[in-house]
């Protein structure tokens, strides 16, 4: 049946002129069949240069909604509509500019992990891959507000020397991973190294042996000499580790490392998103070309 899944998928596709695109966290069996698999950075810069004419887009509504955003003549397909993030979900627009009211001074940095509307109020993106550029670009004598994950903002103050305004949000699922389970995995493989991302608690980064973003990660694994690795993220990344890395093995951080609204889309579900073309994501043009020029100030820094 999977197989049939697979077959129909593969072929509505064509028809459509359509490519799927898969962030590290989805299903193994979504990952096999997508055409592009990427990290938030990597996934919008490819939505942004594909000359496809449909993008089923299997991640998070704000990945869809920066497809959309970077590619508005494009049909942008989220297979599961109610698939977001609950940390995109801590900040609101309104909240934010009550903030910028606050400090009137400030460049506003938002984590890609937001809404259009967030993004709008904006005047810079960035995604765990780049956001130590991102801060380090912006001048010296700017107070700068970062939302909405606190954890991230502290890694990148560590980073970079710079005092932000953070805000009080956090992937839950990363914030979960406790110092005490670290030690805990430590002493089962302690040849391993712990390489974690950067929506982990202050505490539990400083614990790493590297921190960075999910594409970040790979790249670590796979040009150090251990064999053995501790990983301090979302388990569908897994996937993507072992197939690059055969020879290495890889333990979770922490048993339960599992972000639902990641595993909504399956085969069945992806299928039905091509056949129907449902959910389309759409974004009002005044948000867009507000929410273009936080991502494009991103894209210049971070090409
Ligand atoms: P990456 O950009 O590292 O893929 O992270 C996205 C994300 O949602 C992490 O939880
Ligand atoms: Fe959002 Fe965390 Fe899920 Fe990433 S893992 S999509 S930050 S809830």
């Amino acid at each position: 049946m999977s197989g049939n899944l697979q077959e129909y998928i593969q072929r509505r596709k064509q028809e459509l002129n359509g490519i799927i695109m898969a962030h590290f966290y989805q299903l193994p069996e979504i990952q096999d069949v997508a055409d592009f698999i990427g990290d938030s950075l990597q996934l919008a810069r490819r939505a942004a240069e594909t000359d496809a004419d449909v993008i089923a887009f299997c991640g998070v509504s704000f990945m869809a909604e920066s497809a959309k955003i970077l590619s508005p003549e494009k049909v942008v397909l989220l297979p599961y509509q109610e698939a977001s993030c609950p940390m995109a979900d801590m900040v609101t627009a309104e909240a934010l500019r009550k903030k910028k009211q606050e400090y009137p001074e400030a460049v506003v940095v938002c984590y890609v992990n937001s809404s259009a509307e967030v993004k709008a109020e904006s005047d810079i993106c960035c995604t765990s891959s780049n956001a130590i550029n991102v801060v380090r670009s912006i001048p010296e004598d700017r107070p700068i507000i970062f939302v909405p994950d606190r954890n991230l903002g502290s890694y990148i103050e560590g980073q970079t020397g710079r005092k932000m305004i953070l805000w009080e949000g956090c992937c839950p699922i990363h914030d979960r991973l406790t110092q005490k389970e670290i030690i805990e995995k430590k002493a089962l493989h302690p040849a391993a190294e712990i390489v974690v991302h950067p929506e982990v608690q202050a505490g539990v980064a400083q614990m790493a042996d590297a921190v960075c973003s999910t594409s970040g990660i790979l790249k670590y694994v796979q040009s150090s000499p251990e064999r053995e690795f501790i990983i301090g993220t979302e388990e569908g990344f897994l996937y993507t580790l072992q197939k690059h890395c055969p020879d290495k093995t890889f333990y979770l951080a922490r048993t339960d490392f599992q972000c639902q609204d990641m595993k909504y889309i399956t085969l069945p579900v992806l299928a039905d998103s091509l056949a129907n073309l449902t959910y389309q994501v759409e974004v009002p043009e005044d948000i867009r070309s507000k929410a273009l020029g936080s991502l494009e100030n991103m894209l210049a820094v971070a090409p």
